[in-house]
Parts: structure tokens; C-alpha cells; sequence
């Protein structure tokens, strides 16, 4: 387990791209975290270091997103998903063991679908946007990454994440 904190939007794009850069087909990472956390702002560092060059958005209305990169990333919203395996259901266009999967609002629904899943928790500092007014939400205000591999190539993953952003890496 290790914590990072990302100060900035640009700070979470560069540990998502660690995240793009190394993965593998059929890795599974998880995004954990409440409205508004970062969990798609991730996404889209992922999406780059995948190589993906289309504008990646929330998939909020369709479920799911598959973007063709150095290999498929799809893209989950699981918010209104009971279990993966109405995932199954949707018949995607790609199939998850050649793609990287990431999944926003997965906890306690997808953890069944692999042997090995990156959960990373993204927290907002007590303190933080509830203060601000609404024209400055874009804005950056920090976040505090918890990454839970399980799982061998979890672990590859954190371990790049961790040589990616040293400065980020939090000592304890
Ligand atoms: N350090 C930061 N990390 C991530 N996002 C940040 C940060 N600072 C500011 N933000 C802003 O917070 C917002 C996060 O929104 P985002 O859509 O990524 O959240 P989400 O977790 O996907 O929400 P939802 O639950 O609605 O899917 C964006 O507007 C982003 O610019
Ligand atoms: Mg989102």
C-alpha cells in the first residue's frame, strides 16, 4: 500500500500515465472515490500513456466507452451495474482479457471478475472543493491516492506508478 498525494490536475494525469504506459491486456484497475473525486480525470492520463488520442468523457449514460489505443481501453462506469456480469451482457466490442479495463463506482461489484485488480482510493482533503465557489471547480485542489494491488501484475503497476512520481510518493 502506498500513498500519494496529487496537488494538481496535471500531477494526477502524470500518475495515470504511469498506469497507461505499463499496462498490459487484461489488466483491471479500479477507481474508488466519491462525486467529483478525479476518478475520470485519471482515466484520461491513463488513456494517454495508452496512446489513446480521442477525447476520453464519463460514461455515465452508455455504461461503458472502448477507446483503440497501443490496445483497447474500456472504460466503466459501474454506478448503475449490479454485478460484471451485466457488463457481460452488453456484448462490448472488445473483450476485457486484450484490453485494459478501468472501472469507475466498481467497489464491491467487479472484484470478482480477475485474479489481480490495481484498487486506487482517491480522497479530497477535508477542507477542500466544499469551500470553493462554484466557478472555481475546475480548479486544482489536492487529492490523496491510496493504491491496494492484489495481485502480481497490480503490483508491476504500483511499482511504475511509484518510479513515475517520486516527489509524490508520500513518506510515512
Ligand atoms: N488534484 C486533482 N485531481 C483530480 N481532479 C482534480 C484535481 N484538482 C481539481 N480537480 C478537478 O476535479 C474534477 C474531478 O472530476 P471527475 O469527473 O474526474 O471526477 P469523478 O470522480 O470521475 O466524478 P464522477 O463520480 O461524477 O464520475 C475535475 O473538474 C478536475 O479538473
Ligand atoms: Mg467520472
Amino acid at each position: 500500500m502506498a500513498r500519494i498525494e496529487v496537488p494538481t490536475v496535471d500531477d494526477i494525469h502524470r500518475v495515470g500515465r504511469a498506469i497507461g504506459e505499463h499496462a498490459m491486456p487484461g489488466d483491471l484497475v479500479m477507481l474508488n472515490g466519491p462525486l467529483g473525486a478525479g476518478k475520470t480525470t485519471m482515466t484520461q492520463g491513463i488513456a494517454d500513456g495508452l496512446g489513446v488520442s480521442e477525447q476520453v468523457s464519463s460514461p455515465t449514460f452508455v455504461i461503458a466507452h472502448i477507446h483503440p489505443g497501443r490496445f483497447d481501453l474500456v472504460h466503466v462506469d459501474a454506478y448503475r451495474l449490479e454485478s460484471m456480469d451485466e457488463l457481460d451482457a452488453l456484448d462490448l466490442d472488445a473483450s476485457l482479457e486484450d484490453s485494459l479495463t478501468v472501472v469507475e463506482w466498481g467497489a464491491g461489484k467487479v472484484e470478482s471478475l480477475t485474479g489481480s485488480r490495481l484498487e486506487i482510493d482517491i480522497e479530497r482533503p477535508v477542507g477542500g472543493d466544499a469551500d470553493l465557489d462554484p466557478e472555481d471547480l475546475g480548479a486544482d485542489e489536492p487529492r490523496i491516492l491510496t493504491l491496494r494491488p492484489h495481485g502480481e501484475r497490480a503490483e508491476a503497476l504500483a511499482d511504475a506508478i511509484r518510479s513515475a512520481v517520486p516527489d509524490l510518493v508520500e513518506r510515512t
